[in-house]
């Protein structure tokens, strides 16, 4: 029993990840200027355009006058822009507008290569390690 979970497992491993090549990424997206619950309340499944490789989520602050407005956000985006604004968040086109209008800025985002990696739950690691755990324990007692 436990044999075969690891092989369709593994079978499924091997195809999704053949798959990825050939189909279009998909991310998760939301935005929103209230809280990243309600980003999640709002969150759709998009099917990214080509050149847009990767998922990204990020958050950004942005402050004048002590008067302070927030973007949650997630969508797909570019390897090359995405990778650029997750070492400098200030350089995201938002935050250099706002910059540019006298705001202080706050940005920060974060990259990733898998499809629906954007989520703000580690949930897909977690089932799979809830199905292997019979299987380990099983293989204890063999
Ligand atoms: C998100 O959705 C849940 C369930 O519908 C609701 O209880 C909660 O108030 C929502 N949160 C926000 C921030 O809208």
């Amino acid at each position: 029993m436990c044999k075969f979970i690891l092989f369709t497992l593994s079978f499924v491993v091997i195809c999704t990840s053949v798959a990825q090549g050939f189909t279009p990424k998909e991310c998760y997206e939301c935005f929103t200027h209230a809280s990243w619950e309600d980003c999640v309340n709002k969150t759709i499944v998009q099917d990214c355009g080509l050149g847009d490789d990767m998922c990204i989520k990020g958050k950004m602050t942005f402050t004048k006058n002590s008067r302070a407005d927030q973007i949650f956000f997630k969508t797909c985006a570019n390897e090359n822009e995405c990778t650029t604004y997750e070492k400098d968040g200030a350089q995201a086109p938002t935050c250099l507008d706002k910059k540019r209008q006298g705001y202080s800025v706050d940005c920060f985002v974060t990259c990733c290569e898998d499809d629906l990696c954007n989520s703000a739950v580690h949930g897909q690691v977690v089932s799979v390690l809830l199905l292997l755990l019979p299987c380990a324990q099983a293989a204890f007692h063999e």
